[in-house]
C-alpha cells in the first residue's frame, strides 16, 4: 500500500469483489408481479429462553412501498430485522425476498438479492475515508 500522501498507509483501500453481484432487471412488468410482496414474512418464531419475541410473526411488504414497523421498546422489531437480513437464524418460519425463500442466507449474499440493511445508529469505518465510507452502499440506491 503506498505510503504517498501522508496517512495514505492508515487508510484501507476499498476493493469491490470481482464480478459485482448481479442484480435481476425489472424485466417483469406484469400487474400479477407488480402487486406482489418483495418481502413476505411467514409465521416467523423466535424465542430466547423462555421469552418468546416473535410468535409467527407474518405480514407482507408491497413492492415500491415505504414501509414502517413501528411497535414499544422490546417488542421485537430488531430480532426480525436481524432475521430478515441474514444476521439472526429464527426457530421457525421462512423469509421471502421477491418470492424466494431467503431463509438463512447470509447478509453478503441477500446484498446479491438486492437486500441491504441500514442501522439504527450511524457508524463509519474509523479507518476508511469520507470518500470510501460513501461508496460502501448499494449500487442502483437512489436516495
Ligand atoms: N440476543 C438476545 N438474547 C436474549 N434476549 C434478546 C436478545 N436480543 C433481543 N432480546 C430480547 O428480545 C426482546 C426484543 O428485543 P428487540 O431488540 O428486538 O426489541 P425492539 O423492538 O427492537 O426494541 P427497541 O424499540 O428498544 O429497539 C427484548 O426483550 C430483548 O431483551
Ligand atoms: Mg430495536
Amino acid at each position: 500500500m503506498s505510503t504517498e500522501g501522508g496517512h495514505a498507509d492508515t487508510a484501507l483501500r476499498l476493493t469491490l469483489p470481482e464480478p459485482l453481484p448481479k442484480f435481476r432487471a425489472p424485466d417483469d412488468r406484469s400487474p400479477e408481479h407488480e402487486m406482489s410482496a418483495i418481502i413476505a414474512v411467514d409465521r416467523i418464531t423466535k424465542r430466547y429462553g423462555g421469552l418468546t419475541v416473535l410468535d409467527a410473526c407474518a405480514f407482507e411488504v408491497p413492492r415500491g412501498s415505504i414501509t414502517g414497523l413501528i411497535g414499544p421498546n422490546g417488542a421485537g422489531k430488531t430480532t426480525l430485522f436481524n432475521i430478515i437480513a441474514g444476521v439472526t437464524a429464527p426457530d421457525h418460519g421462512r423469509i421471502l425476498l421477491d418470492g424466494q425463500e431467503v431463509t438463512g442466507q447470509k447478509p453478503h449474499e441477500l446484498f446479491g438479492l438486492g437486500l441491504a440493511r441500514t442501522f439504527q445508529i450511524p457508524k463509519e469505518w474509523a479507518r476508511m475515508t469520507v470518500l470510501e465510507n460513501l461508496m460502501v452502499v448499494p449500487r442502483q440506491q437512489t436516495g
